[in-house]
């Protein structure tokens, strides 16, 4: 879970990097580093930390050329260290690599190569590859590269320079994500878009097993067994401003107010005309496969997982299929039951996550026809997967999920209504309501987020503690486990989410005077019920912010210390409402303790280890 970018071409290749490595910091920020060639040959600068730090380094060893790689760091083998940063080298320095993936099997090379005289220096897979590369180089860096390849099991994305022939920069693809930029007279490699952007439109998705050998003036492109291959050219038709911070201090801030937008880019084009059904031309079904399907399966990691919880109540309720959820990381240890009339949707906000992928090969491999949603056109999910939904919220860039969970969330409504209505299990009147409500949503957030500033004086508080506690019923619950989440991992709180019928049973007990708890109470069925619920934690003394809906707002207050309402809607749609305060309080929580809000420690955007 690393970045990559390379650039071949007749500009200064450090500026290319350097800005690509920026569009990448998500990917990873433990270290950075750069191989250029210059006058003396191959020269690498490489720093731990954030990239700042190579900056700092390139200005007191500047270095220049017109080709080089580059790559920012999210360690897995080797803790973050000057000497683990990529670019790695062989012995004779005359080979570079950077590589984002995990070689599975670098102890056993590393142990033949050593016998051979490789001396390493580096707890790195990666430095096994560059070594690798050199034992099987006999003039032809494509082809070493090929033979190399062979003999490593795992996942790579690579870049690979060699002193011995630097008109060419060498790019190969498995398991982690690649693309290439094609330009007039230079060309990029990057490990996604957003990293060559600011200078090309025009990229080639590279598949797994497929390789690119790139000079100044072209791209040849082949297979790792040598088999050449032409491909489309995808043309990027949105811009490098939509992955800016665009006047927000933060891009998490930017992308809870971005949230009425992906509300509408999701519903746009998938809803008839008349409002009475959906529209939802990406699956492929027939209607007899979609009336075939016996129950659901829905996998994901995260904050996608915590959108398929809404997913299944959604699916349940509407379509009445059975529907299991599970974390992408255990889904295929288990022995899941899949059979050929099982769908299996996989949610994953950059379509790479690597646990989610290999729980979408499993499901294929069992027979099971998959069904995607991701925001990421061209992703490894998106094209392994028989059907795709695609949330259009736009580039995600901070590390806690936003608006891609609330567009999964849409994407959920529109499935749990198409399923329905393909079923026969809706009649249009339903359809229609449920539409209806659908298209008051932005609004409704606009609205919440007009009151945002509200929630500093609470987070502020908030963030004096060290243990918080969520809880809810229904679909209460699966957002306060998002709300737990997102507080978790930008404010470094510890907080657990509850069904607040389950405290009484055990953790009840860690209930002391003063302690924070957020009680959703929006599921209009359950509220005197979760009302009793929170009476159960102010009788121990904790501090509860009530989430609940216009209206019940006062009647709430007579349980709660405080409380904060949201615009009314169907109980099915509320958590698309209820998570957006919750989000707030996270963002104001983490800037309180001085975090890095975008950047949280420990975390990377794009997991694509498993
Ligand atoms: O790209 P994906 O949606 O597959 O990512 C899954 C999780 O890694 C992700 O949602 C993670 O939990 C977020 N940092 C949460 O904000």
């Amino acid at each position: 879970m690393c970045g990559i970018v390379g650039y071949i071409g007749n500009r200064d290749s450090k500026e290319v990097l350097i800005e690509g490595l920026k569009k990448l910091e998500y990917r990873g920020y433990d270290s950075a580093g750069i191989a250029v060639f210059t006058d003396n040959g191959l020269e690498i600068r490489k720093s731990k930390g954030r990239l700042a730090m190579l900056e700092d380094k390139l200005k007191n060893e500047p270095i220049a050329g017109s080709v080089g790689i580059g790559h920012t760091r999210w360690a897995t083998h080797g803790k973050p260290s000057d000497v683990n940063s990529h670019p790695h080298t062989d012995n004779s320095s005359k080979f570079s690599v950077v590589h984002n993936g995990i070689v599975e099997n670098y102890l056993d090379l590393k142990e033949e190569l050593s016998a051979k005289g490789h001396i390493f220096v580096s707890e790195t897979d990666t430095e096994v590859i560059s070594h690798l590369i050199a034992d099987e180089y006999h003039g032809d860096i494509v082809t070493a590269v090929q033979r190399a390849v062979k003999r490593m099991r795992g996942a790579y994305a690579l870049g690979v320079l060699t002193e011995y022939e630097p008109t060419k920069l060498v790019a190969v693809r498995f398991a982690s994500p690649l693309v290439i930029g094609i330009g007039e007279n230079e060309n990029f490699i990057g490990s996604d878009i957003p990293a060559i952007l600011e200078y090309t439109r025009n990229v080639y998705i590279l598949n797994d097993g497929e390789m690119a050998v790139l000079t100044r003036s072209g791209v040849e492109l082949m297979t790792t067994n040598g088999d050449i291959i032409s491909k489309e050219i995808f043309h990027v038709d949105w811009d490098l401003v939509t992955a800016e911070k665009a006047g927000f201090e933060h891009f998490m801030l930017k992308e809870i107010h971005e949230q009425p937008k992906a509300y509408r880019d999701t519903m746009m084009g998938r809803i008839s005309e008349d409002g009475k059904s959906v529209v939802l031309k990406e699956i492929g079904m027939s209607n007899e496969q979609l009336r075939g399907i016996s129950r659901i399966h829905i996998v994901a990691c995260g904050t996608a997982f915590h959108a398929g919880l809404v997913g299944k109540t959604v699916i349940e309720s509407l379509a009445r299929i059975p529907v299991e959820t599970d974390v992408a990381s255990e889904y295929r240890y288990r022995s899941p039951i899949i059979t050929p009339d099982t769908l299996v949707i996989v949610v994953s906000q950059s379509g790479e996550t690597a646990d989610t992928l290999a729980a979408l090969r499993e499901a294929k491999r069992n027979g099971a026809r998959v069904l995607a949603i991701t925001n990421v056109v061209g992703s490894s999910v998106a094209r392994e997967a028989d059907d795709v939904i695609t949330t259009w919220a736009g580039p995600e860039i901070a590390v806690a999920s936003t608006k891609a969970y609330t567009s999964q969330l849409i994407a959920f409504y529109l499935l749990g209504l198409y399923l329905a209505q393909e079923r026969g299990m809706a009649q249009a009147q339903q359809v229609e309501e449920i539409v209806a409500a659908m298209h008051k949503l932005p609004e409704q957030v606009e609205s919440i987020l007009e009151q945002a500033e509200l929630f500093k004086t609470v987070a502020e508080a908030m963030s004096k503690h060290d243990n918080l506690f969520f809880i809810g019923r229904g679909l209460d619950f699966a957002v306060a486990q998002e709300g737990s989440l997102k507080l978790k991992e930008i404010s470094y709180i510890h907080s657990e989410a509850y069904a607040a019928g389950e405290l009484k049973h055990g953790t009840l007990a860690l209930i002391e005077d003063g302690i924070p708890v957020i009680a959703l109470v929006t599921q209009e069925d359950l509220y005197e019920k979760t009302l009793s619920n929170i009476k159960e934690v102010k009788a121990r003394g904790a501090h509860v912010l009530g989430i609940a809906n216009a209206g019940y707002e006062g009647e709430v207050l007579k349980s709660v210390d405080e409380v904060f309402s949201i615009p009314r809607t169907l109980p099915l749609l509320t958590p698309a409402l209820s998570v957006v305060p919750l989000q707030i309080l996270s963002y104001h929580a983490s800037l309180a303790r001085g975090n890095d809000v975008d950047k949280p420690r420990n975390l990377a955007k794009s997991v694509t280890v498993e």
